[in-house]
């Protein structure tokens, strides 16, 4: 009986038992337990096959002194034509001296960015035969750049070869020919420098590992004699045995091509701090993965899945993957952005004290070392070589695209739980939060409110009027998102699944049958949102009068999108599944979460002939580009101190991959935080750029009303504090959407010259405006030390005391339960809107405040404000205001069109006519000059007009730093004014 025959007939016998397990399998996952996430059900490399291949290959060419990369360019293939270098690359196969052709691409981008791209020649022209039957592609996964990249293409012209003879080619490239790749033939490797300086050394190790196609020759079967204690000797070879398939758990991977993974290993040179490649639940500074002290064992995981409450401090996956890393040094960070969707494993390790300082940068010490590991597709991979932080974000937006403009509404506060039970009570909790006058703009529908978790339906018992629940929050300025899940109810006349069969839109099993899966309606089937077809389809599902009971003010949350398969291999699908155009869910499953989220967003702008507004969708699954879709939060966390702990590193290195639009569950999703825990997380939370409190179907009742005094009172003061500083995150917001910053900034972003701020990953500023948040994450903490990154003046932002800070050094600041400690630097300039109102919408024509935390040396400041209607695409026609306010000299302040445009030439629509009324109320001046004192009014000059407002001059005293407030402005907030303090 032949192998696979003889597993055909074990598997028909165990069918019963399968089932029954499988059963098992789903009854326990409808009901997770609460209790740490079972790792166990997750693979460790040593579980993935190629993974372990691939670092057995590495310890190989460690540890044999000889060892040379058996890869090497064909000089007489090499042509170097308009900006890109192509050639092919010979893999030496065996000792008899056989190689396969990898074709290699490297392209000079006009932006300074280099793209080096390895394919397979065998597979590229289909000459592999597939196993099993099977119908799937046999390129490798081409298409990844389809859906991630959008622009940054264009080739550098100006790109030469400045060198070249026998053994290597040097090309000079980027802004002022900067930079320089050098190509080594033999052994391949590339040694990119900035400066003649060398940065990032790709095969440098001699990790290179592309696993050309070949075909399974089935070994003789070595027959066992009767009573032979041991077989006879294994054939000599390559390990193969998770070559052809593979068993975790339950489930076998069929791998119809074989093995094909890619690996590379890529240097960074003198740079001691690596940061990115998100998420998971550990420090921002990455840490080393082999060998080294208080090393994680395992490489970092990027393969989205289903990890409820998840482990701290863990290399493990989890929701969402962005395969984006940088690394830093003091004044240097470079980066590079691995391009493929496939699993992704990453080991990081630090050669410490290199025996060759010359080759290190002025001052460094040590070479960060990573080691990608991708198990299909191609290798591409972009370089990034700075040298600041933000140009490094700034070029891999430019590929990716930036932080969508959001609704402007997505900023405030969103208040959710799994679930609200009924239409009634929505509208209670809407009540209730305006009884106890705590601000909020959207309340949030988990699965519960569907009928039998059939999307786009309603429970016709509990949500009886969802369009007059709607009408009420409308009334009050107020949102509702309602959940929608990517698995569709395998149900008889649910006419979703009717439409999605009989369009054959579903993923696809192995076998080319639709896929069947169980997910939270039991037995579901999967949207294939890869498929245009599949996403004209679904945007056909959200039309008003198609998901009756929605409205204008209704939006959308996407979950499980991963996608999540309670009987699935490691809680998701089989990698053999098949998508759209034929490829493996292996080759695309860290893509299919962005799919889904953008066939939602796309859903979103036409749900109404004549209506086109910015979406708001939030996600749980994503991948590089995700950003350009909606916001994201960090899954299903804890209600642990721990947990509150881990939401800010995690939020920051979202922030700089290029995806920041973040949050974590406030209060915790699992569990019941106390009073203490839950107000702490609120102050937290008010400073996460997506902001919403959630909790688990058997979590207590927490809304903030409900928590009692005075914690009730507190958790308010920083609702409010959010809501006043909106027009402050709104233009950090604007920021990001315009070049790719972070919207909240780690220390090393802000200050790339300060050492000692980069690994600190607990505090961060928020935009441009100064501020520094240090959130309190530990419980009975009265006070705490903030790193001070500079040698700026910083005031405390609620009582204007000056902080004794010294450069490079912590200074402790007090912390008592009512009080999230803030800074704010001088030198900054940030608008509020200081009147409490119930939701952002309802702010919409307030008169702003401008504070002015005035510069160490007494004279300057500088800020700016963006605004638009929040809602419409208006602001791609020039339908906003953009405002730079600059102190200068101690004694005006003016503002002036941030852009230098000509505002009287812009044509008006109705917005931006509303908005010309708004004024500048109050302007608060934190360590205003003495020179002011005693005086009592200020000259204001704006179109054409003269005037004076009153100022109160109050003294420093005591540590606090003397401060005026002029009153009644008057200035129009998109008007050029003057005010003069002399
Ligand atoms: C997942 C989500 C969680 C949600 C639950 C029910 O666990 O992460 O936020 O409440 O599903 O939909």
């Amino acid at each position: 009986m032949s192998g696979l025959f003889a597993m055909r007939s074990a598997a028909l016998s165990s069918t019963r038992w399968a089932v029954l397990l499988s059963l098992l399998i789903v009854f326990l996952g409808l009901f997770p337990p609460i209790g740490a996430v079972k790792e166990h059900d997750f693979k460790k490399c040593d579980q993935s096959g190629f993974c372990k291949r691939n670092r057995a290959f590495a310890d190989h060419a460690t540890e044999t002194s000889s060892w040379q990369s058996p890869y090497n360019i064909d000089k007489a293939t090499v042509t170097f034509v308009d900006g890109q270098f192509k050639g092919t690359v010979l893999k030496t196969i065996n000792e008899q001296g056989e190689t396969v052709n990898l074709p290699i691409t490297v392209s000079f981008l006009r932006s300074g960015v280099a793209r080096v791209t390895v394919d397979e020649e065998k597979r590229q022209k289909q000459e592999i035969e597939l196993r099993h039957d099977s119908k799937v592609r046999k390129e490798r996964y081409n298409e990844a750049e389809q859906w991630v990249i959008v622009g940054g293409l264009a080739l550098d012209q100006e790109a030469k070869i400045v060198y070249e003879d026998k053994k290597q080619m040097t090309i000079q490239y980027g802004p002022s020919s900067k930079f320089e790749a050098v190509i080594q033939f033999s052994p391949f490797s590339v040694d990119f420098r900035r400066d003649g300086v060398s940065q990032i050394k790709f095969n440098d190790r001699g990790l290179l590992n592309v696993e050309h196609w070949r075909p399974k020759v089935d070994k003789p079967e070595v027959e066992k004699k009767e009573g032979e204690e041991t077989a006879v000797e294994e054939p000599k070879g390559e390990d193969e045995s998770t070559w052809w398939d593979e068993t975790f758990g339950s489930n076998t991977d069929s791998k119809p091509r074989g093995p094909e993974s890619v690996a590379l290993d890529i240097t960074f040179t003198g740079y001691e701090h690596v940061y990115g490649i998100p998420s998971h639940a550990g420090p921002l500074s990455l840490k080393e993965t082999r060998g080294g002290e208080g090393a994680y064992t395992d490489p970092y995981r990027l393969y989205n899945a289903d990890v409820f409450e998840y482990i701290l401090d863990s290399p493990m996956t989890l929701y969402g993957s962005i395969p984006f890393l940088q690394a830093h040094r003091k004044d240097s960070t470079v980066g590079v952005f691995w391009l493929n969707a496939a699993e992704t494993w990453v080991d990081i390790t630090k050669a410490k004290g290199s025996k060759n300082p010359l080759t290190l940068g002025i001052g460094a010490k040590t070479n960060t070392q990573t080691h990608w590991i991708s198990e299909s597709g191609l290798l591409d991979v972009f370089v990034f070589l700075g040298p600041t932080p933000k140009d490094v974000t700034t070029a891999y937006a430019e590929l990716t695209g930036t932080t969508a403009m959001p609704q402007e509404f997505s900023l405030g506060y969103h208040q959710c739980r799994w679930n609200y039970v009924s239409d009634d009570d929505v509208k209670d909790v809407d009540r209730k939060m305006d009884k106890f006058k705590i601000p909020y703009d959207v309340i949030w529908l988990d699965i519960e409110y569907t009928d039998g978790k059939k999307y786009f339906t309603w429970d016709p018992n509990m949500f009886k009027d969802p369009i007059g629940m709607g009408k009420q929050l409308l009334d009050h300025g107020r949102k509702l998102v309602t959940i929608i899940d990517p698995h569709i109810k395998n149900e008889e006349g649910y006419h979703v699944v009717s439409e999605l069969k009989s369009k054959d839109l579903a993923v696809k099993n192995k076998e080319g049958n639709i896929f069947e899966g169980w997910c939270w309606p039991g037995s579901s089937h999967w949207i294939d949102a890869f498929n245009p077809t599949a996403i004209e389809w679904w945007t056909s599902l959200f039309k008003y009068d198609k998901f009756k009971g929605t409205m204008e003010n209704t939006w959308v949350w996407n979950d499980m999108n991963e996608p999540s398969v309670f009987n699935g291999p490691e809680t998701t699908m089989p990698k053999d599944n098949i998508h759209h155009g034929g490829w493996e869910h292996r080759d695309v499953h860290n893509l299919n979460g962005m799919t889904f989220h953008n066939a939602t967003a796309t859903a979103l702008l036409s749900r109404k002939e004549g209506e086109y507004r910015r979406p708001f969708v939030l996600t749980r699954s994503f991948f590089a580009g995700s950003q350009r879709v909606g916001a994201m939060w960090t899954g299903d966390n804890q209600a642990s101190w721990d947990h509150l702990g881990a939401a800010v590193p995690m939020l920051l290195s979202q922030g700089i991959a290029g995806f920041p639009f973040s949050g974590a569950d406030v209060g915790g999703f699992f569990g019941n935080p106390d009073k203490e825990l839950q107000t702490r997380w609120y102050q937290a939370g008010a400073f996460y750029p997506f902001f919403r409190g959630h909790a688990h179907i058997d979590a207590r009742r927490r809304e903030p009303y409900l928590v009692g005094e005075p914690y009730t009172s507190i958790i308010t003061a920083a609702l409010r504090l959010r809501y006043s500083l909106l027009p402050s995150w709104y233009t950090a917001f604007y920021e990001a959407h315009r070049d790719g910053t972070p919207i909240i900034k780690p220390m090393f972003y802000t200050h790339p010259d300060e050492e000692a701020g980069f690994d600190v990953d607990d505090q961060f500023f928020v935009g441009n405006t100064g501020i520094l948040v240090k959130p309190i994450v530990q419980e009975n903490q009265e006070s705490t030390d903030i790193f001070i990154p500079d040698d700026e003046v910083y005031y405390d932002y609620f009582t204007y005391a000056v902080l004794p800070t010294h450069k490079g050094k912590k200074i402790t600041v007090s912390a008592p339960l009512d009080k999230t400690p803030v800074l704010m630097q001088g030198g900054h300039i940030f608008p509020r809107r200081d009147k409490p109102r119930r939701s952002s919408a309802l702010m919409r024509w307030d008169d702003y405040t401008l504070v002015v935390a005035v510069s160490k040396d007494g004279k300057s400041a500088e800020g700016e404000l963006y605004v638009d209607d929040g809602d419409s695409f208006d602001y791609e026609q020039g339908q906003y205001i953009h405002r730079k306010f600059i102190l200068a000299d101690g004694n005006v302040l003016t503002s002036v069109d941030a852009e230098g445009r000509d505002e009287k030439a812009i044509a008006e629509g109705s917005w931006l006519k509303e908005m010309r009324k708004v004024s500048v109320d109050r302007v608060i001046i934190v360590g205003a000059p003495s020179s002011w004192s005693g005086k009592k009014e200020v000259t204001v000059e704006s179109e054409g007009k003269t005037w004076t407002s009153p100022i109160d001059y109050t003294p420093g005293a005591a540590g606090r730093a003397a401060f005026a407030v002029v009153r009644h402005l008057g200035a129009k907030i998109g008007a050029d004014f003057r005010v003069s303090f002399a």
